[in-house]
């Protein structure tokens, strides 16, 4: 059977794609948030994943406020990165985990989820932005397949905390199912604080930030039983990404070792942080 490897969290702020591709991630500003993947990326090559599944969100790139799936699982071979307006970028394509896809769908329905089904759609920075952090930039193809799931946290009503745990519970069951002997990470991504727009745009919460990095792992209950609303007002409205993380969370197991965290603010308007989990 598939193993879960490990659950990383991490910030998928898009300017680090563009530090990346202009070359200034050794700057003073930026280095310090750089410096805080360098255990992650060691970390992926020691352990050595077959898969990533990474849980995101969509902003406007492949899909629009016209239709808004609460969950989208990938099940196609291929996924393009999306361009979000500034021509292509200079990485790869992503190779996708078809299979563990349609088990993962299934799976979902069986357990009474009600996923969208996507054969054909592109990644934006929400997908880019982890992979790169974690794995580096690869030459000509990523080490791992992925498996991308799609969580609406841009247009209420987001799902709330405690689905999304729920649906992690049901990510473990099918990787632990599938036939197979692939080597799997999670990857849950966004946040921490951040709001982009309103009257409140701007907002960060670095006590907040610091509270989840300490916590995430030893306290989830804490965090899954939050409404949206609680992770609206504690880490603004783009900040409530947050709750992808418990899709993570909950696929680990209950008692998880802490390999490392880190933390720098701001990259961009948002609080960046990550953590690396291994189950105990
Ligand atoms: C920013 C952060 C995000 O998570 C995002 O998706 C877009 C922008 C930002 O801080 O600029
Ligand atoms: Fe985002």
């Amino acid at each position: 059977m598939a193993e879960i490897i490990g659950g990383l969290g991490t910030s998928h702020v898009p300017s680090i794609c563009v530090a990346l591709d202009k070359g200034i991630d050794q700057t003073p500003q930026w280095k310090p948030f750089f410096d805080g993947y360098d255990y992650p990326k060691q970390w992926m090559k020691e352990h050595k994943p077959d898969i990533a599944v990474v849980i995101f969100n969509d902003h406007g790139n492949a899909m629009f406020l016209d239709r808004v799936p609460t969950f989208t699982v990938g099940v196609a071979d291929t996924y393009k990165p999306s361009d979000e307006g500034w021509g292509p970028r200079a990485i790869p394509d992503f190779a996708g985990a078809e299979d563990l896809g349609w088990h993962f769908a299934d799976k979902l329905v069986e357990r009474h989820f009600d996923p969208m089904i996507a054969r054909e759609i592109t990644v934006d920075h929400g997908c880019q932005v982890p992979m790169e952090l974690f794995f580096g930039r690869p030459e000509d193809a990523w080490p791992v397949k992925i498996l991308p799931i799609w969580v609406n946290t841009v247009q209420f009503p987001i799902p709330t905390p405690q689905r999304c745990w729920d649906m992690g519970r049901v990510l473990r069951e099918a990787i632990e199912s599938f036939p197979g002997d692939e080597r799997v990470v999670i990857l849950g991504t966004g946040g921490l604080s951040h709001q982009l727009q309103g009257a409140r745009a701007g907002f960060l919460n670095e006590q907040a930030d610091r509270d989840w990095l300490a916590t995430f792992a030893s306290d989830p209950d804490k965090w899954r039983s939050m409404s949206r609303e609680d992770y609206v007002e504690k880490f603004g409205s783009e900040g409530a990404e947050l709750i992808m993380w418990l899709v993570m969370r909950a696929a680990m197991q209950q008692e998880v070792t802490v390999k490392h965290t880190h933390y720098h603010l701001p990259a961009s308007m948002t609080g960046a942080g990550c953590i690396v989990l291994e189950n105990a």
